[in-house]
């Protein structure tokens, strides 16, 4: 068992990785359990594999269950859901003191987590991820949203959940490509500030997707402490170091919005090759050797995992990617901060990068996949 602490005053809180929690989830839950009923948000293909479990147990604890269960799929990050999330919470005549529950992906802890800080004018939530993407990153530090016609994560708050309950055992039933795409975000945490981290996983990264045991919590419990430890530093992303965790994300941003931010080319995977480009651009300012940014796409390619624009299924051209990035709403100012990396494991905030540059990389990248 592995318990870790995200320190940020009154609204600090645990997290806890312990293999087989599913199993015993009513003891886990029950501080968080008010007048003998919990309310719940899932998704259809979450609810199938784990709701029949968490039901039995909490009705042999003599603790009702209402569970609201959304479609599977990032589009229902919607106002839609959203609203129909609220009237039922509503419906169920929800208090301000109770706690929801989050039960599935980046989807609905984004969802649930919004739909929480504003119903009521807040309640308390907690999250119980049952992705890997969302283990190692969505479920812990607060962030909530919905996407709109203008742009993903465009509306939402900052509401920390009271308690996250990890599970690995619950990815026994999580598609390999699903599992490659959390491990994009693992991999992050080692070129941010933890080099020995990223040996680590060139040696252990195949064990963690095939889902062996140790290596996979110690994956879990490294970027978990990483994160904690980032978001406690700067809860609202307004020094510079939480946006540490947006590596790769805004290259990574840019090749979703060109594939339709869907099946084509799942959000770890994108962040995975935005990694690359972030590396490889770096080397293109001097800031470190290309052999970096070589054997970050070699460990990436060892897992099966896209790293250039073309396996990335991209064809946009430079300034076309640029114009996404345009519409992030951490643009300030006609420009974008950049995360560029000084080498594997030291990761900064550059704020002078110029965008016109930035698309000329590109396309010298579409080149260079050509030759
Ligand atoms: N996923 C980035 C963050 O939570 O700040």
């Amino acid at each position: 068992m592995a318990q870790l602490n995200i320190a940020l005053g009154q609204r600090s809180y645990d997290i806890l990785v312990e293999a087989g929690t599913l199993d015993r989830i009513s003891d886990h839950l029950s501080p968080w359990i008010k007048r003998g009923r919990t309310l719940w948000i899932s998704d259809s293909q979450v609810a199938r594999h784990h709701w029949p479990k968490i039901e039995a147990q909490l009705a042999s604890a003599g603790i009702a269950a209402h569970l609201h269960i959304v479609p599977a799929g990032e589009a229902s990050k919607s106002w839609a859901e959203l609203a129909r999330i609220i009237d039922w919470l509503l419906e169920k005549g929800v208090e301000r003191s109770d706690t929801i529950f989050a039960l599935g992906g980046g989807m609905i802890g984004d969802l649930t987590g919004f739909a929480a800080s504003i119903v009521k004018r807040g309640c308390e939530f907690v999250q119980i991820p049952t992705t890997l993407l969302a283990q190692v990153d969505s479920s812990v530090g607060g962030k909530t949203a919905i996407n709109t016609a203008a742009g993903k994560n465009l509306v939402g708050t900052f509401h920390q959940p009271r308690f996250v309950l990890i599970d690995p055992l619950v990815l026994a039933t999580l598609p390999p490509r699903e599992m490659r795409a959390g491990y994009a975000e693992i991999v992050k945490y080692g070129l941010i500030d933890d080099a020995p981290f990223f040996d680590w996983c060139e040696t252990h990264g195949q064990n963690v997707l095939a889902r062996q045991a140790s290596s996979l919590k110690q994956a879990i419990v490294t970027s978990v402490a990483a994160k904690a430890r980032i978001v406690g530093e700067d809860e609202r992303e307004t020094k510079d170091r939480r946006a540490l965790l947006n590596l790769g994300h805004t290259f990574g941003h840019a090749l979703e919005a060109d594939t339709g931010f869907g099946d084509r080319l799942l959000h770890g995977e994108a962040v995975g090759t935005g990694m690359v480009l972030a590396l490889r651009y770096s080397a293109r300012r001097g800031l470190c050797a290309p052999s970096d940014a070589d054997r970050l796409a070699a460990h990436l390619t060892a897992c099966n995992m896209p790293t250039t624009l073309a396996a990335a299924g991209v064809t946009a051209d430079g300034a076309a990617l640029v114009d996404h990035m345009r519409h992030d709403k951490k643009m300030t100012g006609g420009t974008l901060p950049f995360l560029l990396l000084r080498g594997i494991g030291q990761t900064f905030v550059c704020h002078d990068v110029d965008l016109d540059d930035v698309a000329q990389f590109l396309d010298q990248e579409h080149r260079r996949a050509a030759e």
